[in-house]
């Protein structure tokens, strides 16, 4: 693992003409990110060695360098989900690369089911802290020392400056935003009515396939994490409102622009 690492930071730091602070994963649908982006260098999954290739429909493949509101960034277009039948490791070795390459903040975004009574659909949610229901864990194995803790502290997996950023610049631009705890699972299958019911009642208010592995491998390696979610479907006891894949890529290509703007605005206060 450590020597594919290498061997990829090897390329990236050849390929790429400098080092961002920022990388940002994007989720379901919000590729919108990416026609905002000043595009130094577009380098698909495929050229590069080592990387796993993204086989959902909807998500992209590609590691952008470039600017996004005059601030240097790194954009993973299309992330690896465990469903598709990737290993923890192989899901954030995207993000132990990045920590290689000098970034120091994480931005992940994702598309979630909404199970708090008060959120619709289109409505984007700040993560505020998760509940890892992978019945796995990226960290599980042998520790590498000098990546990270054996036992990692997990009581702001979510950067509170950052959430205070985006608090404040969401105010500003009169962008509405819901706040909440964000349940990560395997999937691929969608929740039972009673699986909703259970994730409200351990303190969930939404539920998704992603987000939770990269998280955990970001804050092992000391990087600052920010996540959005945006509610496209919605699992709230009495409303089960199922959405289909096309569905949830509708939801979130719709609710996408605020959350691009968002992220926008936010850049250069990181
Ligand atoms: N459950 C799990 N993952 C999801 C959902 C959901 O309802 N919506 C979008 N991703």
């Amino acid at each position: 693992m450590i020597d594919k690492i290498k061997e990829t930071v090897a390329f990236l730091k050849n390929s790429f003409s400098g080092y961002p602070r920022i990388a940002i994963v994007l989720g379901s649908g919000l590729g919108g990110l990416v026609d905002c982006l000043k595009i130094e260098k577009e380098i698909p999954y495929s050229e590069i060695p080592n990387f796993p290739i993204s086989t959902v429909r909807g998500h992209k493949g590609s590691l952008i360098y470039g600017t996004l509101n005059g601030v240097e960034v790194m954009v993973q277009n299309g992330r690896f989900h465990h469903y598709e039948g990737y290993d923890l490791k192989t899901v954030t070795f995207p993000i132990r690369v990045f920590k290689e390459l000098g970034v120091s903040i994480v931005i992940l975004s994702n598309a979630a089911g909404g199970m708090n009574p008060s959120f619709k659909i289109g409505e984007m949610m700040l993560i505020r802290d998760h509940i890892n229901l992978f019945g796995d864990n990226p960290l599980i194995g042998k520790n590498y020392d000098e990546w990270g803790p054996r036992f990692l502290d997990m009581s702001e997996a979510y950067s509170k400056r950052i959430r205070n950023i985006a608090f404040e610049t969401a105010k500003k631009l009169n962008i509405h935003m819901q706040e909440g705890v964000y349940v990560g699972v395997t999937g691929p299958c969608f929740e039972t009515p009673s699986e909703y019911r259970m994730y409200h009642a351990m303190g969930g208010d939404a539920v998704g396939m992603s987000t939770v592995p990269e998280t955990i491998v970001a804050r092992h390696c000391g990087m600052e994490v920010f996540a959005l979610s945006i509610i496209t479907d919605l699992g709230i006891v009495g409303v089960v409102e199922r959405a289909s894949h096309d569905e949830v890529l509708k939801a979130a290509a719709a609710a996408g622009p605020h959350m691009v703007q968002l992220v926008y605005e936010m850049m250069p206060q990181l």
